[in-house]
């Protein structure tokens, strides 16, 4: 049987990574196969490499896009194959909000087109967990990490959230919005038992 794919989606500072490094150690999900976007390997880097330095958008969207494909090839494909459930930190939804809104003064509608360009190859996630909150607590969360000044972030970011919220109105039957907004613990106990739910009597 085909294994599940389940991807963790939000702005910086949702807390999603702290979630996901709390999933890597329970038991529960000790068969999963964890992984992220952008990805460990020589594509993953060039990705970072484009994300530190003043990087033509398209050219970083198309440096994300090849590290999607390879990911896909190399990991996600044979994983969903032999039968094992994937858990994936940030995937394409990410390139839908983020390009979406890095993109917004060059297309009409970037998101779409964005979208678009992963037609007839990816794979689409069977579950998205959403971690959503308001940009203004998740960049006091994330301290000064000085790259952008704080209100350029915001302003960003709320590009980005509303562009995530319109991907999940749009397929309701795959995205699942948490409220990120709560106590570590809270959000903790709800996405596990999501993410036990969707893959009941397959570990
Ligand atoms: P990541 O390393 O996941 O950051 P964090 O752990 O803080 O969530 O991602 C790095 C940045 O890359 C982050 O700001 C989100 C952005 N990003 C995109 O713009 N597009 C994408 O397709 C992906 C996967 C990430």
């Amino acid at each position: 049987m085909r294994g599940k794919l389940i991807t963790l989606e939000g702005i910086d500072g949702s807390g999603k990574s702290t979630i996901c490094r709390l999933l890597q150690d329970e038991k529960r999900f000790s068969g999963c196969v964890f992984t992220r976007e952008p990805t460990t390997s020589w594509l993953g880097d060039a990705v970072n490499r484009a994300l530190r330095s003043d990087t033509d958008h398209i050219a970083e969207l198309m440096l994300f896009l090849a590290d999607h494909a390879d990911h896909i090839s190399r990991l996600i494909r044979p994983s969903l194959e032999s039968g094992s459930n994937v858990l994936s930190d940030r995937y394409s939804a990410s390139r839908c909000a983020y390009q979406g809104a890095t993109l917004a003064g060059l297309f009409d509608e970037p998101l779409d087109w964005v979208r678009s360009l992963h037609k007839g190859w990816t794979i689409d996630p069977d579950l998205i967990l959403l971690f959503d909150i308001d940009p203004l607590v998740a960049v006091k969360r994330c301290g000064d990490r000085g790259e952008r000044s704080k209100f350029e972030k915001m302003e960003f970011l709320n590009k980005v959230r509303s562009n995530y919220l319109r991907l999940a109105a749009e397929e309701p039957s795959r995205f699942v919005v948490v409220n990120a907004d709560r106590p570590l613990n809270e959000v903790k106990d709800e996405v596990f038992k999501i993410i036990a739910h969707e893959l009941e009597g397959r570990e």
